[in-house]
């Protein structure tokens, strides 16, 4: 290399560092290999800064309502694959990974099943012949699955669902073994996928965490298909113990809007601190292999609507799609992930 060019690349160095100050979310994440994703929608694709920015930042994403049952199964006869089938295109054509989210949950279920009056018979057949033709269609395509969401209540016990007990698959007060019999049909459905238990209020030590380290226990221990567990937000070391991945997969931090619908400053920085909190607990802890934000951008967030606009502010990115304090402190982990 002459001296010249040396000089110049140094000059072109100087100048980027002067320009981009940081690494960005995607470069951070790929080089502390590590995934970090968001969760979309694919109606929003067409926002040229909803998809340039996803793409540019993020080497994962998940559909935020797209694969559940509300829009795949809008009739009992018919599966529509067709916004699911646009994240994955997108993904594609980005680079990017998909989780699947989600096969089996009491919430965001069709009416036709929710009101429908099935035998446990029935619903049985529906449950298999769903995840069987949905994991099939998305093989190859979707590495991870949340196969059950959310089963379990605060005190521990298996929630009431259509699923478990109203009326059920035939496996009512048997605890677990519904959510099993989810994870074998899954199994035997896309043998590649990565199979996951996903849940919220499951990071701490609590009633809910030590039902789903039991259950994952017992599994692992009788051979039942399970990789890993997404928690919707925080980290537990205990369970990578289990020999489970973790991913963290609804991360957001919604802040209290006055009547102007604005944050105190001092709110997104302690919300810049627990991101940071976060990332770090993920990357500190080896089985730990994803981190995913619910959305990405406060302009879509479905913490608006959930609370009632009292909250908000939540995600990475500003409503204009601008980096919060919270993006830097993502990135600022995950780089010194890399140094470390
Ligand atoms: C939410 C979506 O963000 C909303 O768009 C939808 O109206 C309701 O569901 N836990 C989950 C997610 O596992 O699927 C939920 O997503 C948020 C809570």
């Amino acid at each position: 290399m002459s001296i010249i060019h040396r000089q110049l690349c140094f000059l072109i160095a100087l100048t980027s560092t002067t320009v981009t100050p940081s690494l960005e979310l995607r470069q951070a994440a790929d080089q502390a290999h590590v995934l970090v994703g968001a969760a979309v929608r694919p109606g929003l694709f067409s926002e040229a800064a909803y998809a340039a920015t996803l793409a540019h930042e993020f080497n994962m994403l998940e559909p935020e309502d797209a694969m559940k049952w509300w829009v795949v199964r809008q009739n009992v006869g018919r599966f529509d694959f067709q916004a699911g089938d646009e994240v994955v295109r997108f993904a594609q054509a980005h680079g990017m990974k998909v989780r699947g989210h989600c096969l089996v949950w009491d919430h965001n279920n069709p009416e036709w099943l929710a009101q429908g009056h099935f035998t446990p018979v029935q619903m049985s057949r529906l449950l298999q012949e769903h995840i069987t033709t949905v994991m099939k269609h998305y093989a190859g395509q979707v590495f991870a699955w949340d196969v059950v969401n959310e089963a379990f209540d605060e005190n521990a016990r298996v929630k009431d669902s259509p699923w478990y007990n109203q009326p059920g698959i035939g496996l009512s007060e048997t605890g677990a073994a519904y959510i099993e019999r989810a994870f074998r049909w899954a199994h035997e459905s896309d043998p590649e996928a990565l199979l996951f238990y996903n849940d919220n209020g499951g990071e701490g030590l609590n009633g809910k965490s030590d039902a789903i380290y039991a259950m994952v226990k017992d599994f692992k221990h009788r051979g039942v298909p399970i990789d890993g567990v997404g928690l919707q937000l925080h980290i537990s070391h205990r369970l990578t113990q289990l020999g489970v991945q973790v991913h963290i997969t609804e991360l957001d931090v919604s802040l209290p809007l006055d009547s102007n619908g604005r944050v105190q400053n001092d709110d997104l920085q302690r919300q810049a601190e627990v991101y940071r909190a976060v990332v770090r607990a993920c990357l500190q802890s080896p089985g730990c292999t994803a981190i995913q934000t619910w959305g990405f951008t406060d302009k879509y967030s479905w913490i608006g609507s959930h609370s009632h606009g009292t909250r908000g502010a939540a995600l990475p990115f500003d409503r204009s799609y601008n980096p919060k304090s919270a993006y830097d402190a993502m990135v600022a982990e995950l780089s010194a992930k890399r140094s470390r």
